[in-house]
């Protein structure tokens, strides 16, 4: 059955981009009222949707989504106010009002907070698993950060000759190069294929899909034809981890290095996110970019784990400074071995067999070895856990 979610606001315009954002999840019905309060209140009282967004207004008080949420248990209620000093929340918050996002909320901070809440209430339609594969999402500050080399020999050591197994999906849906990190061989379909095939989509369908890279290790491989990327939603790699994640024991995406709605939801569906990049300043700037982007979406830091790839002694910048930008001590290096990289990607094979004994295999296997075993529980906190944590830099 589908989720069923109100949006209140008293601006078409605001409704329209909120829609929008969230027709990019499947399973969705919803309903978008441009008013005030009165406009709502007989739809509560009818049909209860899941989850109410309610926008303040001149017509649509605080008190009124208290009423609302005391009278009308089923629905979960979400507010947002120009006004978000700590009584404001404090009230929301004993009201049963679940988030309060501050006026104006962009579409993407709405889609976020549904999210939370979709998760905290159906975590399993939110997390969809028959076999609980853990996924691990590697993705670049910037492009040429080494993401594909990463992404694939991760998967590779992953597999451990066999042991387990692992599918590499390469989400740089124009110009994908993962499967031909580890593989010459051809990939019967690609990504886009299954997309164009989704609502057949199974396990079967999934394997024959697969370009087998060595014991345990398959690739879904990026379109030949960049044209094609337009193709594949959000919802199809929803479906295609999902199936994936049945079959295999880790799966890693390769989820490059542009953000949109694609790599958002790769990003969401991993249990772990892996950030590559390298020790100069343009690099910095933009992992505290995607460090922000990662707060706004509610990421646990735990979910991240820095990745500086080419990294050598002696640089300007140094390790300590990023740590400093970044707040955090977790950030894994790999050393700059140009030789050895561009020998296994030339020859479509993993480092651990062109240079074992590599000071690059040893940093990769280092990487691999802090890769949990298991997938993280959500470990989001709550809106107001995540306000206490924000309070000290208050406006
Ligand atoms: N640790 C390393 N030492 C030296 N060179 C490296 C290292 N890692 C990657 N490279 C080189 O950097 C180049 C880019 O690597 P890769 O394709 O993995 O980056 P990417 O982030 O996936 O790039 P894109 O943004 O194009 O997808 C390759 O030519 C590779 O040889
Ligand atoms: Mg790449």
């Amino acid at each position: 059955m589908p989720t069923k979610i109100l949006l209140l606001s008293p601006q078409a315009r605001t409704l329209r981009a909120w829609s929008q954002a969230l027709d990019l999840e499947s399973e969705l019905e919803i309903e978008a009222v441009a008013g005030e309060a009165d406009a709502v209140t007989p739809l509560l009282d009818v049909e209860p949707p899941d989850l109410a967004l309610v926008e303040l207004s001149a017509g649509t008080s605080l008190a009124q989504v208290e009423h609302w949420a005391a009278t009308h248990p089923r629905t979960d209620f979400l507010a947002v106010s120009a006004e978000t000093g700590p009584e404001t929340l404090l009230r929301a918050m004993r009201a049963g009002v679940r988030e309060v996002l501050p006026a104006p909320a962009a579409p993407d901070a709405v889609l976020a907070a549904l999210r939370r809440q979709l998760r905290k209430r159906f975590p399993a339609a939110a997390d969809p698993r028959g076999a609980t594969g853990e996924v691990l999402g590697v993705v670049s500050c910037k492009g040429g950060a080494g993401t594909t080399l990463v992404a694939a020999n991760l998967a590779h050591l992953l597999a451990r000759q066999g042991r387990r197994r692992v599918l590499l999906i390469d989400l740089n849906l124009q110009f994908g190069d993962a499967a031909l990190c580890l593989t010459t061989r051809p990939a019967p379909r690609h990504i886009a294929d299954l997309a164009r095939d989704i609502g057949r989509l199974d396990a079967e369908l999934l394997r024959s899909s697969l370009v087998e890279a060595g014991p345990g290790l398959w690739v879904l491989a990026a379109p030949e034809d960049p044209t094609l990327s337009a193709e594949v939603t959000p919802a199809h790699v929803r479906r295609i981890v999902q199936v994936a994640r049945g079959l295999h024991d880790h799966v890693v995406l390769d989820v490059g290095r542009l953000l949109n709605p694609v790599t958002l939801q790769a990003l969401d569906l991993a249990d772990r996110v892996y950030p590559v990049l390298q020790l100069t300043l343009p690099f910095l700037r933009d992992a505290q970019r995607l460090k922000r982007v990662f707060e706004g979406l509610g990421y646990p830091t735990d979910k991240i784990r820095w990745v500086v790839n080419r990294h050598q002694p002696g640089t300007t910048l140094t390790l300590r400074d990023l740590q400093r930008a970044l707040g955090t001590e977790r950030i894994a290096t790999l050393p700059n071995q140009y030789e050895v990289a561009t020998a296994a990607i030339n020859q479509g094979r993993p480092v651990a067999e062109v240079a074992p004994r590599s000071a690059l295999q040893r940093g990769l296997q280092a990487l691999t070895e802090a890769a949990p075993q298991a997938p993280q529980a959500d470990r989001t906190p709550s809106w107001w856990g995540r306000w206490l944590q924000a309070a000290p830099v208050a406006r």
